[in-house]
């Protein structure tokens, strides 16, 4: 089982189309996976979850879409020149010793020509701090509205190409 995360909180986001994407290219490869969109995440997590709290709809989703798991994909748009702090404030919320060693696949997202390069080096600084592996090839998803047409299909030859060889690293892990 691979779980794809949505690394924001804003409602029908591109991130969530591109999360899409990546769900049904998974799923004509025949590999299970599931997507947690962080707008779904209790919406008082950062007061009610973090620091040794205990919120138990945060704890079951961060028990079946992180801790089960040993491979993640995490997309994130490019939000000022980085990525969300709301996907900071959730990683904020995971037990570091139950994350050690798992892979992890990063897609940048934005409307500008950078693709969240920046902030998917700023991620890998975070998950490799976490002993998390990181896979090296990280396509920026710019322009999103020109890449993902209206059936929510990567139409760039060079794109899908990326996307195939990333995913080809991930699942022979
Ligand atoms: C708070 C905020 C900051 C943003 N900053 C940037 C940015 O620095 N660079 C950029 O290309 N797009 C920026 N965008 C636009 C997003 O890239 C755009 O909304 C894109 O669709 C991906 O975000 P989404 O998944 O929320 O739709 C920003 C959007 C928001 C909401």
């Amino acid at each position: 089982m691979i779980s794809i995360i949505v690394g924001t909180n804003r409602k029908n986001s591109e991130t969530l189309r591109v999360a899409k994407y990546y769900q049904k290219t998974l799923e004509d490869r025949s590999e299970d996976c599931q997507i947690l969109d962080l707008a779904n995440l209790p919406h008082d997590f950062v007061y009610t979850a973090l620091y040794g709290a205990q919120n138990e709809e945060f704890n079951t989703l961060v028990e079946q879409y992180i801790f089960s798991v040993e491979k993640l994909i995490v997309v994130t748009p490019e939000y000022n020149g980085s990525f969300p702090g709301v996907m900071k404030a959730f990683i904020d919320g995971w037990n570091p010793r139950r994350v050690f060693n798992k892979w992890v696949a990063l897609v940048g997202v934005s409307s500008g020509r950078q693709g969240n390069a920046r902030g998917m080096d700023d991620l890998t600084n975070v998950f490799n701090y976490l002993k998390i592996n990181v896979i090296p090839i990280k396509p920026p998803m710019s322009q999103i509205s020109d890449l993902l047409n209206e059936n929510n299909e990567v139409a760039d030859d060079g794109m899908k190409g990326m996307i195939n060889m990333q995913l080809d690293l991930l699942l022979e892990k």
